[in-house]
């Protein structure tokens, strides 16, 4: 693994697969419990499974019991003094961007991919996946059970209501939730 440097605190049991694609800041700490992995979650072989993919957590970072962040081929890129709670889901098909300061409540899923379904002749299974990316930008609060869903870009500064799914771009500031999720407020306002 290529720790910024030491400082990281790592759980007894936190489980860190394919480590030459993880990059840990200084200070972060990774629970017991919770699961890194730096390629799809069906290549769990050891800590020296091939990167598919990279996961790069910033400085002071807290990746709590039973969280799991899987790179499945793209990049997760998340910014300092992020928190992820528990039993969030986070994958990085199309690229995954967190900004700073930013909070993800437990039991979120945040995957930017999607299953190609278009042939009803043929095995969903069979067909591939589109990807697009799912950027999040900083002091964010994505609250309990919130779904994200691939191309979605939520501006600086959002809260996004427990248990909203979140189809389109959400705009800097804003309050929103429901699902489809609706902007209900401007923070800023
Ligand atoms: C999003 C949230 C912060 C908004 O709080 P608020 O600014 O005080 O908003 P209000 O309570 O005034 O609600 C405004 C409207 O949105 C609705 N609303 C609020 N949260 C909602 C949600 N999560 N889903 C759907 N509708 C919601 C309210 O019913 C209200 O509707 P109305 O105007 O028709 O009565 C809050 O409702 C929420 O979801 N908190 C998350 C709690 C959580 O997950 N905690 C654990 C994680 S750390």
């Amino acid at each position: 693994m290529r720790f910024a440097s030491d400082g990281v605190v790592l759980g007894k049991d936190a489980k860190l697969v394919a480590v030459r694609g993880i990059e840990i800041g200084t200070g972060s700490n990774i629970h017991g419990g919770s699961l890194i992995a730096a390629c799809a979650l069906g290549c769990l072989k050891g800590s020296g499974t091939n990167p598919d993919g990279k996961v790069k957590l910033g400085q002071q970072c807290v990746i709590h019991h039973g969280a799991v962040v899987a790179s499945y081929g793209g990049d997760i890129s998340i910014g300092n003094n992020v928190s992820v709670n528990p039993y969030t889901v986070i994958y990085g098909h199309g690229g995954l961007v967190i900004g700073e300061n930013t909070r993800i409540a437990a039991h979120c899923v945040i995957v930017p991919s999607n299953h190609n379904y278009q042939d009803a002749g043929v095995l969903i299974a069979d067909q591939g996946l589109s990807t697009k990316g799912i950027s999040i930008g900083s002091d964010c609060w994505i609250a309990a059970g919130v779904k994200i869903l691939d191309g979605v870009h939520i501006g600086n500064g959002c809260v996004i209501g427990a248990g909203s799914v979140v189809t389109k771009d959400i705009p800097e500031w804003s309050v929103a939730v429901g699902a489809p999720a609706k902007v209900i407020k401007d923070r800023k306002s």
